[in-house]
């Protein structure tokens, strides 16, 4: 038989790669240099027990230490770019009161090894991580809650702009929306789709807000939004299929792609929220806000698809409103691809759906994948003899990702980076060290001791030769 033909897979000069992690999954120092408490570093304290084997937050990869060595790490792996996130509850441990200084030196710091190690920072102001003064005023769901956050970003480019030139508003805002007040995965875990939508609707805002305050002031260089946007592909062509495919689209991904790229809301989910009774408390001038400072980069994470069908039975009327009442998860389809440690599906068509969606509705605004990864359970059983994990499944993981990349990138659609998550293996909020995503292994038996995975070998050949054969 002959050999299948080879094909490298050129990716343009200057393309970005790198990694993606944020502030309370790797820092560690969770109560130090004068940090307050958020929401993740609370929740450990009242329970301990939701955390997996009782990890919490203060027991990440410690770049709040280590940082000088991480950073070589990230160049050794061939990284020209990596997304940090500042922890708001470190630079203002309040949330909206007297800024940190020591938390200023820290990021400064930062920010300025990265550019001497040639490693861009790309960063993120806000990553699941509401300080917990803020969340007793109500989160996202307050209105003073916004304007600290505002505030608190307009302090970051103030004391950071002279070093950082890619800003993010928000890492997949609809997370903490579901997390918060929908299925109970994050701080204060209630179930109230009235505040689900106050809040969705809030981080919109917030995220215009900051844009405006970024463009005002006449900062160098460009802020974008980071969206989770997992397509939702229905079971059939039917139309009742369809229908319910449209409705779990608006709400999970247009809801905040619309008005962070486009300015607007899309008006089947207005419709919808109105017709139930939904709507969020909305002020004057809050929507042509929105319209007017929208995003000029869009970074798109990308794990896993939706499946979605039309609902089996009538949902029960005295049940609270959750966004499944319009449709169910698909999850009997036949032949799916399965992480079984994430429970999540394997498709890797997915991305380039994405992508093609974003160009031909969405101007074909610059973007890059932001994230990406395959996280897997007990990988020492991949060592070898070395003491090296041999995770050569991460690296077919990336390489099928990046060959749908690239054919979006050869049809044209104006797509500048991969990073994948993540770059050491990180703390997993409720899963904590369940599952590894690193291209570095970490040994939390042993000192964090850092060792590079066969993985980032591969990456790191990737960035060098700016593509990869297969
Ligand atoms: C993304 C988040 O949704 O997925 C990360 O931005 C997260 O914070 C990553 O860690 C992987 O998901 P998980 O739940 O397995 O950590």
């Amino acid at each position: 038989m002959r050999e299948m033909e080879k094909k490298f897979y050129q990716f343009p000069k200057d393309f970005w790669w790198g990694s993606a992690s944020s502030a309370t999954q790797m820092e560690g120092g969770a109560h130090e240099g004068g940090k307050g408490e958020n929401i993740w570093d609370h929740w450990f304290k009242e329970e301990p027990n939701r955390f997996f084997n009782g990890v919490g937050p203060e027991n990440t990869s410690d770049f709040y230490h280590q940082y000088l060595e991480d950073i070589k790490l990230m160049k050794e792996l061939g990284h020209n770019s990596f997304r940090p996130s500042i922890s708001w509850s470190r630079l203002i441990p309040d949330g909206d009161g007297e800024v940190n200084q020591e938390a200023v030196d820290f990021y400064r710091n930062v920010f300025q090894t990265m550019l001497d190690n040639d490693v861009e920072p790309f960063v993120n102001l806000y990553h699941f991580d509401m300080p917990i003064a803020m969340q007793n005023k109500g989160g996202w769901t307050s209105r003073d809650v916004v304007n600290a956050y505002v505030r608190y970003a307009t302090i970051c480019f103030e004391q950071f702009g002279d070093l950082v030139k890619k800003w993010f508003t928000h890492n997949e805002p609809v997370v903490p929306v579901e997390g918060q007040y929908l299925y109970g995965f994050h701080y204060p875990g209630e179930l109230d789709f009235q505040k689900a939508v106050q809040a969705g609707f809030n981080a919109v805002l917030a995220g215009a807000k900051a844009v405006q305050a970024f463009k005002a002031d006449g900062y160098e260089g460009e802020i974008g939004v980071i969206l989770n946007l997992t397509p939702s592909y229905p079971r059939s062509q039917h139309p009742a299929d369809l229908k319910a495919a449209h409705i779990a689209d608006l709400f999970f991904n247009r809801s905040f792609l619309d008005p962070f790229v486009k300015g607007e809301f899309p008006q089947d989910l207005i419709e919808l929220l109105k017709e139930e009774g939904f709507m969020p408390i909305v002020e004057e001038g809050d929507l042509e806000l929105i319209k007017n400072n929208t995003v000029d980069l869009l970074g798109i994470n990308y794990y896993q698809p939706r499946r979605i069908k039309a609902k089996e039975h009538l949902p029960n009327p005295h049940a609270p409103f959750m966004p499944d009442r319009f449709f169910d998860y698909f999850n009997e389809m036949h032949g799916r691809k399965m992480n079984p440690y994430r429970g999540w599906e394997i498709y890797e068509k997915g991305i380039y759906d994405i992508l093609v969606n974003v160009r031909e509705n969405y101007g074909n605004i610059p973007c890059f994948i932001s994230e990406n990864g395959m996280g897997v359970e007990n990988e020492e059983r991949f060592l070898n003899e070395n003491g090296q994990i041999q995770d050569d499944y991460r690296i077919e993981f990336y390489k099928e990702h990046l060959k749908w990349v690239h054919k979006a990138l050869e049809e044209g659609t104006n797509v500048k980076g991969f990073q994948c998550w993540t770059f050491i293996d990180n703390w997993s909020w409720l899963n904590a060290y369940k599952n590894r995503y690193g291209l570095v292994s970490l040994d939390l038996n042993n000192n964090f001791k850092r060792t590079i995975k066969k993985s980032g070998e591969w990456y790191r050949e990737l960035s060098h030769n700016n593509g990869f054969e297969d």
